[in-house]
């Protein structure tokens, strides 16, 4: 039996990360059809978990280097693993790593090492000593490395030692029963892919990026949006909201053509005018130097957006308008961040009446299985996460009940101390019949 691939996640976004290596593998392998059984054992915890989890054991129907490719396509996935073991389960591989002999380890490790100690998570902020206590803790291990010959100029393997950090996590308040921890013993598969998701982020990091405003999206969280709507080349993306393009720049540094309309007219307009933000490393000049919106997508080699100034997505004739910007035809994706908050209330919107609006429209403007990704803040504490979660999910599919709409995937990490971030992941899906009407039409 072929040795275990597993995937592990960055700390953050929560279940969403799974989510977007979900639709990622979905997009990039559409022939090959995923089980996906995330690990029972360690999975999120009610969103944005610290320390490594390994999540997901991987098919075979994919080679490795396949899998790997995947992950760096993704914001939310650190790396993709092999478990150098044996054995029926996930758990039996680890355990039996844990029985293999030095000789056995270096068999597998060949060439050379030098020891380059990172914490991901909560640990980062361990003292020297502490970090040593860790490092003793994987002394075995290690000493099976001692005896190799090292290159270190043309290193050709990588052995990373994880610890289970979940007991950082909110173990105090936590009914659950501790997690136990495991030492793994992994080998991590390098992508041979050669942009990653987290080069694209840091390429259109908003420090360095011309035109920002106050409500500009990171350029890894609109990345992972993107992601999750299956963007790709040569589709097109809509985003009704989309302020100063945050979106829309992630989009097309997938690929994607992008519509943008936003009812603030002055903000995207080609003005040029410095921007009252302070400067950063990046962008030293910034305050001073005079840009443009589409100065952004000039900068990043993209293609710019066809924008709709002043579009209000309440308008009744905002749909035909979305439409003509797309010669008539229907979208892949809506991708947006609709506002909240003070703008909320500028929308003159509740955010009930701006899903039912964003449900009518992606109704109107999505292919069949296009997709709308979007965000929404809602009220409630981490704490009670599960129970907000299971209404806000009735509600939303009342609220989007008239439309071919339907929820895919939705996840809540924390906003702060009142409000919870939702990230949904809704799909068009045309019914049989209403599908064969179309056709005969
Ligand atoms: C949260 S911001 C979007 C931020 C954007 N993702 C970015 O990276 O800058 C929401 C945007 O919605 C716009 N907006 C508010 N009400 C609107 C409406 N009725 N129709 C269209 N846009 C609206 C606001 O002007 C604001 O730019």
């Amino acid at each position: 039996m072929p040795y275990p691939i597993i995937t592990l996640f960055r700390s953050c976004y929560g279940l969403t990360r799974l989510w977007e290596f979900q639709a990622v593998a979905t997009r990039e392998t559409s022939h090959i059809k995923i089980d996906w059984q995330w690990d029972e054992q360690c999975h999120f915890n009610h969103g944005g978990d610290y320390g490594p989890s390994i999540i997901q054991s991987l098919s075979h129907d994919l080679s490795a280097t396949q899998w790997a490719n995947i992950g760096a396509q993704c914001i939310g996935n650190k790396a993709v693993f092999q478990v150098l073991g044996e054995g029926e389960t996930l758990q039996d591989c680890v355990t039996n790593v844990g029985r293999l002999s030095d000789e056995e380890i270096l068999q597998m490790i060949p060439n050379t090492w030098s020891l380059n100690i990172k914490h991901l998570g909560k640990m980062k902020g361990l003292s020297p000593n502490q970090s040593r206590a860790q490092m003793e803790e994987f002394q075995e291990v290690l000493s099976a490395l001692d005896q190799r010959p090292v290159d270190l100029n043309n290193p050709e393997s990588e052995l990373w030692l994880l610890k289970d950090c979940r007991r950082l996590e909110d173990s105090k308040t936590s009914s659950k029963p501790p997690t136990v921890h495991y030492h793994w013993l992994l080998k991590r598969i390098k992508p041979t892919t050669k942009v990653s998701a987290q080069q694209l982020a840091a390429q259109s990091d908003i420090k360095k990026r011309a035109f920002i405003s106050t409500t500009t999206m990171p350029a890894d969280r609109a990345l992972l949006m993107a992601n999750l709507a299956q963007v790709q080349p040569n589709t097109t993306v809509l985003d009704p909201f989309c302020g100063s393009a945050g979106l829309l720049i992630a989009s097309a540094l997938l690929g994607a053509k992008t519509v943008g309309g936003d009812i603030d007219t002055e903000l995207l307009s080609h003005q040029e005018y410095p921007l009252c933000y302070p400067a950063s490393a990046g962008r030293p000049l910034r305050g001073t130097e005079a840009v443009s919106f589409t100065d952004s997508f000039t900068e990043l080699g993209l293609d710019s957006p066809t924008l709709l100034l002043g579009a209000n997505i309440k308008d009744s004739q905002a749909i035909n308008l979305y439409l003509e910007a797309n010669q008539k035809q229907t979208y892949d994706a809506i991708v947006t961040d609709p506002p909240y908050g003070i703008r909320e209330s500028q929308s003159q919107m509740n955010s009930f009446e701006l899903l039912a609006r964003l449900g009518e429209v992606a109704d109107a403007l999505l292919k069949d299985q296009g997709r709308l990704v979007l965000l929404q803040l809602i009220d409630g504490r981490l704490e009670q996460a599960d129970q907000v979660k299971k209404q806000f999910q009735v509600n939303i599919e009342k609220v989007l009940s008239p439309y071919q709409i339907q929820l895919e995937a939705l996840s809540l990490e924390r906003f702060n101390t009142r409000r919870l971030r939702a990230t949904l992941v809704l799909v068009k899906r045309i019914q049989a019949t209403t599908r064969k009407a179309k056709e005969s039409k």
